[in-house]
């Protein structure tokens, strides 16, 4: 069966026969957009490129580039545990920046292109290099005086696709961006093969400034993004992300480990583990402020899950499972004993918390309806530091789950308990 490996080199040899040139992947600390607080997209790094504020025939003799981008989202961090949602991923991605050639797919030379050849290749990519059939693709069907794109239907058209696979969507599923408050943006054009969306190809035709306002950009770019553990879970058609090699030997190694684990936590561990170490590899430490934040959360429920599983003690070896998968792609997770040495310190501050916590919380969480349930979650905080989304989780792994409105509870609780802390 094919591999995450092989098909790395398959990417990069297509488009490098295409005029490309493959850029490293950036840091998941943003060097070039302050506005977000990690890298979430391929294109961040290339910013300045859009907005023809850097020449990339200059930087890199042509105008076309490609990446395999480390991304990290916490929009669906409550989400992971199902079948589909990561926090930490890896995105294969061409770029172009004008001013355009011919936009001909047979133009292999290092002039920009723009939907035509984007396009083709990602059909030609797709279908003829890995043999996959596109089962649908969707575009813009215009919103808000930014025009229905006539231009990627012609293209599709051309290529074969009928009408009823080519489905036309508003702003909300085919505008993609910008990332943060400002930046490039656009009409989209999306790839679905077993109903999975697999490929965005973002047409980068407006700048958004800070008050939302978007300005045709002087010269327009591609900006594609494909997630790789998708794409692996079509090629090696396995049953969800989790099963493809990406997420070997450690899902093995746990497994091997802990053969009764349930799949949620199974996935919480392959997720969280991926991502805090990358993380850290970046250079993150765990704080309670922004990045570091959002690596002690995604630590702490780790934490809980491997002490649940009885695998805490593994940890070390888990991490090595990463490292030899990745360390020859991102050389930075070769920095083994930093990365270990920042887990165990956080574990060691959070142990005694949550285990106190894990052994207090039914005698404490005992209710009769929500608002009491709320009123004891408080009580667990404030009296044993033990964090919310920590007690959500210990609530989940018992089907029992919060409202919108519960949440908003708890805040008012919080925002009271403060005052009085302040002696307001
Ligand atoms: N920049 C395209 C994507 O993230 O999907």
């Amino acid at each position: 069966m094919i591999n995450s490996e092989e098909i790395r080199k398959i990417f990069i040899n297509f488009f490098q026969n295409r005029g490309h040139r493959w850029v490293p992947s950036s840091s998941l600390i943003p060097e070039n957009d302050s506005s977000v607080l990690l890298t979430t997209a391929g294109m961040q790094q290339f910013k300045d490129y859009f907005i023809g504020k850097k020449d990339a025939l200059n930087d890199f003799g042509t105008r076309r580039l490609i990446s395999i981008q480390k991304c990290f989202r916490t929009t669906d961090i409550d989400e992971i545990g199902d079948e589909r949602h990561l926090t930490f991923f890896e995105m294969l991605g061409n770029f172009s920046f004008g001013p355009l050639g011919s936009d001909d797919p047979s133009d292999y030379s290092f002039s920009g292109y723009f939907k035509n050849s984007a396009i083709f290749w990602a059909y030609e990519f797709l279908n003829k290099e890995l043999g996959l059939r596109i089962d649908y693709v969707t575009i813009f069907k215009g919103e808000n005086k930014i025009p229905y794109d006539d231009t990627s239907y012609q293209i599709w058209k051309k290529i074969g696709f009928d009408d009823k696979n080519i489905k036309a969507f508003g702003r909300e599923d085919n505008f993609w961006g910008p990332t943060g408050k400002e930046g490039p943006c656009g009409p989209t054009t999306e790839i679905y093969i077993n109903n999975l969306e697999v490929w965005n190809l973002v047409f980068n035709e407006y700048y958004q400034n800070q008050e939302g306002k978007l300005n045709k950009l002087e010269l327009p770019g591609v900006d594609t993004g494909m997630g790789f553990e998708r794409l692996m879970k079509i090629v090696q058609n396995t049953e969800t992300i989790f099963e493809t090699d990406l997420f070997e030997p450690l899902r093995s190694d746990i497994i091997s480990k802990k053969p009764d684990i349930s799949i949620r936590d199974l996935r919480i561990i392959l997720d969280h583990l991926r991502g805090s170490v990358f993380l850290i590899a970046d250079g993150i430490y765990p704080s309670n402020l922004d990045r570091g934040y959002i690596l002690r959360r995604i630590l702490r429920r780790l934490m809980l899950k491997l002490i649940k599983n009885n695998l805490i003690n593994y940890i070390e070896s888990f991490v090595l499972d990463i490292k030899n998968k990745f360390s020859s792609l991102y050389e930075n997770l070769n920095n083994y004993d930093k990365i270990i040495n920042v887990i165990f310190t956080e574990f060691k501050g959070f142990e005694k918390t949550l285990i106190r916590g894990l052994d207090k919380f039914d005698k404490i969480v005992k209710y009769n309806d929500n608002k009491e349930l709320v009123e004891k979650l408080f009580m667990m905080y404030t009296s044993y530091g033990l964090p919310l989304d920590i007690s959500l989780e210990i609530l989940r792994e018992r089907n029992i789950f919060l409202t919108e409105k519960d949440i908003l509870f708890f805040e008012e609780l919080f925002k009271k308990h403060q005052q009085v802390s302040r002696g307001l």
